[in-house]
Order: C-alpha cells, then sequence, then structure tokens
C-alpha cells in the first residue's frame, strides 16, 4: 500500500504549479494585449471618439443593452454634441424632452407658497399649473441630463425661489418616476446635471444619491421611491400636502422605502441646551406624547448645561438622552436669547432613524401625530408669508444633509438669527400640513377680553409667551402684562396642567417655580393691579402650591 500511494502522489504535487505558472503566463499575455487592443464588448474610450465625460463615468454602470437619455433643458447645440458623439457607436439613444417652460412672471413663487390656504376646504385649493412633458412620449429613460438655470443676482444670503429652477427639477424627476412603482423596484437611474448649470434642488435630489461630483457637473444615482413621493407631493403649499391613501391609493409608506418588509425606524425629537429653563416643557411633552399612545421613540438631544438630576428626570419621562455640542448661531449677538438655536440643526446627525419629528419643547401633544411620519422631508405648518414654522417639523436625518447645513450657515441670512430663518432658506420647497399640527398660542394684537375657544381637534399646542410651567396653575401669567395679553389663554393653560396632573408624582419636582420665577409673577401681579388691568386675573386667589413651595428651594 506503502508505495503505491507514493508513486500515485508524485504526478499530484506537481499539476497544482504547473496550473498556476499556466495562469500567471495568461495573465500577463492578456494585460499586454489589451494595452493594444481597442473595441472590445466594453465602450471604447479612445481618442477616435470623444465620449462626453460624465457619461465614461456612468457608461459601466449601464446595462449593456441600448441606454435611452433624455435630455432636458439643454441648448440644440450642446444637445446636437452630445449625440453625435454618443450615436456614433449605436450604444445611446438620445431624446430632447419638450415641454412648455412656466413663465416667472405670470407663476411667482408667492403664488406656490401663499401664506394662507382654506384648510377647511382643501379641495378647493388649486395650485397653478406647471407645465409637464407628456411622459407617455419619453418611455423608460436610463438617464438624464439636466441644464438647471438660476436666476442672475439673486438675493446674498437668500435660498433660491425661482419658479423655473422648480419645473426643471420637476421635470427630471417625473421622467425617472414615470413608470410604475412596481418597475421602479431595483432600477438605477442616473441624472447629469450639467456643468455651468446651478445643479439640482437638495430638497428633490438628496445629497445621499450624490454618486460623483465632478465641480462642474454633477451626478446623482436617486432612491427612486423616495422621488417618487416627492413628485406626488403639491408643487407648493398651495395646496396640503395629503397623504395618499386619502384619495383612496395604497398608504405612503410604500414609496418610502425598497423593502415592504422594513420597519421605518422614527422618533419624536426635542433638543435642549444652554439653560435649564426648558427641562420641565420636555417632561410635560414626553408625557403628552406618551399619553397620545404613540409607538415612536422620543430622543432627547441635551448639551451639557443640562443637569445630571435633570437627565434622570428625562430619562424617566421617556426621553432616550443623547449629549450633544451646541452649535452658535452665526448671525446672533454674544448672549442673546438666540446665541445657540442652531443646536437644533443636530437632528440631521440621527442617522439612526429613516425619518424625526422635531418638537420644540414648549409643546403638548393632544392627539396621537405617529401617522404623519409617512410624509417626506422637510414637512411642516405654515408660520407667515412663505415660510414654515420650525417648531414642529418632519426631517429626514442624514450626515451629508448635516455637513451641507454647516457649511451654509455663514453664508445664509436668518431673518431671525435663529434656525428658523436659516432653515426656511436652505429648504425653500417644503410641504404644508394642517395649522392643527403646530397651534400657535397667538391671538393677534387687538386687545380683546374675548378669547376664541381654542380649535378642537388640535393637534399640538404650541406655547408661546410665558409658559405655562413659569406660571401659577391658576391662570395663564400672559394676562397680566399688556404685551404679552396677545398670547394669553386660560382653556390652553390648563390644558398643559391637564398633562401635568396625569404624569408621576416623582415627576413633578422638576415642574417646581424657582424664587426668580415666583417674584416675576409677583411683580407681574402687583403692576397689573396698580393700573386695575381689565381682565382682572390679578384679582384671582391663587392656589397652586408652587407658589408656597418656592421659598424653599435654592
Ligand atoms: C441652460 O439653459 C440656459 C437658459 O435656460 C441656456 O441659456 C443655456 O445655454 C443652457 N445651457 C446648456 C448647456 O444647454
Ligand atoms: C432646436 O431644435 C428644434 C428641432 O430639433 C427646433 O424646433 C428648435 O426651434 C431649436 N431651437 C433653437 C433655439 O434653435
Ligand atoms: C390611548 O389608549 C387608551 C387605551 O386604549 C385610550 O383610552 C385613550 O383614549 C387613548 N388616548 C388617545 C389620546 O388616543
Ligand atoms: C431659540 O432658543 C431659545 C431657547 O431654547 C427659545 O426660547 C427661542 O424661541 C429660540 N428662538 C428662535 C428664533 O428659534
Amino acid at each position: 500500500m506503502g508505495p503505491n500511494k507514493l508513486s500515485k502522489n508524485k504526478p499530484f504535487s506537481t499539476l497544482p504549479l504547473f496550473i498556476l505558472s499556466l495562469t500567471l503566463i495568461l495573465v500577463i499575455f492578456r494585460s499586454l494585449r489589451s494595452e493594444n487592443e481597442v473595441g472590445s464588448k466594453t465602450t471604447d474610450f479612445s481618442t477616435s471618439v470623444s465620449y462626453p465625460e460624465w457619461y465614461r463615468a456612468i457608461a459601466h454602470e449601464l446595462s449593456p443593452k441600448k441606454i435611452r437619455i433624455g435630455l432636458v433643458n439643454v441648448h440644440n447645440k450642446t444637445a446636437n454634441d452630445i449625440a453625435l458623439e454618443l450615436m456614433h457607436g449605436g450604444e445611446a439613444e438620445i431624446v430632447k424632452v419638450d415641454f412648455d417652460h412656466v413663465d416667472n412672471d405670470r407663476v411667482k413663487w408667492s403664488n406656490l407658497f401663499p401664506e394662507w390656504i382654506n384648510e377647511d376646504n382643501p379641495d378647493k385649493q388649486k395650485c397653478p399649473e406647471i407645465p409637464m412633458p407628456r411622459f407617455e412620449d419619453y418611455g423608460e429613460l436610463d438617464v438624464v441630463v439636466a441644464n438647471v438655470t438660476c436666476p442672475v443676482g439673486g438675493e446674498k444670503g437668500m435660498g433660491i425661489r425661482d419658479v423655473f429652477r422648480l419645473q426643471v427639477n420637476l421635470v427630471v424627476a417625473n421622467l425617472l418616476v414615470s413608470s410604475r412603482l412596481e418597475y421602479l423596484e431595483d432600477k438605477m437611474k442616473y441624472v447629469v446635471f450639467l456643468g455651468g448649470s446651478c445643479g439640482p434642488m437638495g430638497e428633490i435630489f438628496r445629497c445621499d444619491d450624490l454618486f460623483l461630483d465632478d465641480g462642474g457637473w454633477s451626478i446623482y444615482r436617486p432612491d427612486l421611491r423616495r422621488l417618487k413621493q416627492k413628485v406626488l407631493m403639491p408643487v407648493g403649499t398651495c395646496q396640503l400636502a395629503r397623504p395618499f391613501s386619502e384619495s383612496g391609493q395604497e398608504g405612503w409608506r410604500r414609496y418610502t422605502f425598497n423593502n415592504a418588509l422594513y420597519q421605518s425606524r422614527e422618533a419624536y425629537v426635542t433638543v435642549l441646551h444652554s439653560s435649564e429653563a426648558y427641562v420641565c416643557g420636555a417632561i410635560a411633552l414626553a408625557q403628552s406624547i406618551i399619553q397620545s399612545n404613540s409607538t415612536k421613540d422620543l430622543v432627547l438631544l441635551a448639551d451639557d448645561h443640562i443637569s445630571t438630576k435633570s437627565l434622570q428626570g428625562l430619562k424617566a419621562a421617556g426621553w432616550k438622552i443623547k449629549r450633544i455640542k451646541r452649535i452658535r448661531s452665526p448671525q446672533a449677538t454674544k448672549d442673546a436669547y438666540n446665541e445657540w438655536n442652531y443646536s437644533k440643526l443636530r437632528i440631521f446627525q440621527l442617522t439612526e432613524y429613516d425619518k424625526v419629528i422635531f418638537i420644540d419643547s414648549d409643546f403638548i401633544v393632544l392627539r396621537n401625530l405617529d401617522d404623519f411620519f409617512v410624509y417626506p422631508q422637510l414637512s411642516a405648518v405654515g408660520n407667515n408669508e412663505h415660510i414654515f414654522n420650525s417648531g414642529l417639523m418632519l426631517v429626514e436625518p442624514s450626515e451629508c444633509t448635516f455637513q451641507t447645513l454647516m457649511r451654509k450657515r455663514f453664508a445664509v441670512t436668518s431673518y431671525n438669527g435663529g434656525d428658523q430663518g436659516f432653515l426656511n432658506e436652505v429648504f425653500t420647497w417644503w410641504h404644508r400640513w394642517p395649522g392643527r399640527l403646530n397651534f400657535l398660542k397667538f391671538f393677534g394684537d387687538s386687545f380683546s377680553l374675548m378669547r376664541p375657544k381654542i380649535p378642537v381637534n388640535l393637534y399640538t399646542i404650541h406655547y408661546l409667551g410665558v409658559k405655562p410651567w413659569m406660571c401659577y396653575k391658576d391662570y395663564d401669567c400672559n394676562w397680566d402684562s399688556l404685551g404679552f395679553q396677545k398670547f394669553a389663554s386660560d382653556l390652553a393653560h390648563e390644558k398643559w396642567w391637564q398633562v401635568y396632573e396625569a404624569m408621576p408624582q416623582k415627576l413633578r419636582p422638576y415642574c417646581e417655580l424657582t424664587p426668580k420665577m415666583d417674584a416675576k409673577i409677583k411683580k407681574w401681579r402687583g403692576k397689573a393691579k396698580s393700573v386695575s388691568l381689565p381682565d382682572r386675573h390679578w384679582k384671582i386667589k391663587v392656589k397652586d402650591p408652587r407658589m408656597h413651595t418656592a421659598h424653599l428651594m435654592k
């Protein structure tokens, strides 16, 4: 047995060596050959044909079949050049996409983003028409090449609000997702934004989908489902962003993620920085969200001004705590009330979530808001003119978005020095939620003792003016100062205290009055009394026990 085995082994031991050397020779031979070889099956980038650079960048990503390229707003000379270059090898079919250009003088941004719409009658609300191509004429396109132009000049430090630019972006987006949703599955499509054009709107083409940036031109490979959801939104805030399910079609959710089984990761988020003044507010907010039977995570971002003891209370109230470093508002003056408001931008770094609904800590939630997570970034409630209120908004966390915001914060002017002014210049194209989602406790400047009843069906109350936990429970202390009476509502005040009453005893100490706050209330009451303010709230005999414990605190 032994000798037999040996003799058999001999040829086998030399065989691997032999194969290895043969392979090496082949590899060397092939690489020598390919240096001279032209016209193989892959695209020929030799000098005989000059392919556009962007084409070279994506050619190997595209399927071997003939690719279809649509040109949007590309002028004839450039279009002809591209056609000449690419049709040479018969690899591509080029189509020029035809559409009526919107007249910037006829359709203005303010028509698309009006200050007010009649939300009670959403079907009557119409948006101006933005002409689109006849999509059925173009079929499936693999690549869209676009020339986006920006208005010349533009206001320094302001976001771009240009209807034609929006039109071109929407034409491109619609061309990419014009086929049925099922066909979009696993499809790879590319958009090339030509050099010299001002590039895509970040609100529609996410920086996460940037495939290549040459400084001049850029290429995007969009997540087609998310893009589809965007183009199904109204063209502006001239209409409410309504969930698709309301029109009898399938829910939005399937537009957001490729995998139907994928559970979207979602959270409510609030931010505390610079002082502890809103700790009680954040505790009440968490309690109100929990009382609304929400199933989402609650995340609180806190900088190092929030004490360990406060963090314990916030955790006990339901928040998951994340520590952050606060961000200075570049345009705020030192020690101003809004000096560190850009800290809110840290919510974009919560990339462990697909979507977050940010809520300021001076809100309470009265009805479950969970269904609103189906909307895309950026959805919010109108504030005034064309802007949204950043006290409650849906954003899609993304590190590149955060970096973009950090880069832009010095160049962009914020009308109020705060995050709201800044975000409104970056996200000029946003989606309108009903006002009931962010009910501002504000009753106009005209002095009136008659307060309209706060509407039924409110989702939240946003406590402007002096915060409820900084007043006595007995009445809204905004009444005690003429300058603040526009914020006063005992009914809204009472709603906040109902949340307080329902929360566990151990959380109440976080809502105690400091002697400083107590002194301020007393001072206001004294003044109101001395001038006999006609609402007579200063006459109310205060029963709030927090008044009596105030002197025991340091
Ligand atoms: C882009 O569009 C502008 C006007 O819309 C036009 O002047 C310019 O020539 C176009 N550029 C290309 C490369 O097509
Ligand atoms: C561009 O070419 C089309 C035909 O392909 C023609 O109808 C159009 O007038 C041309 N536009 C310009 C500005 O020359
Ligand atoms: C939360 O659920 C409880 C128990 O099912 C119910 O009684 C309560 O009304 C719900 N709250 C809200 C705000 O829907
Ligand atoms: C800035 O933050 C402070 C404290 O959190 C808040 O009172 C104020 O309303 C914010 N201002 C703006 C303009 O966002």
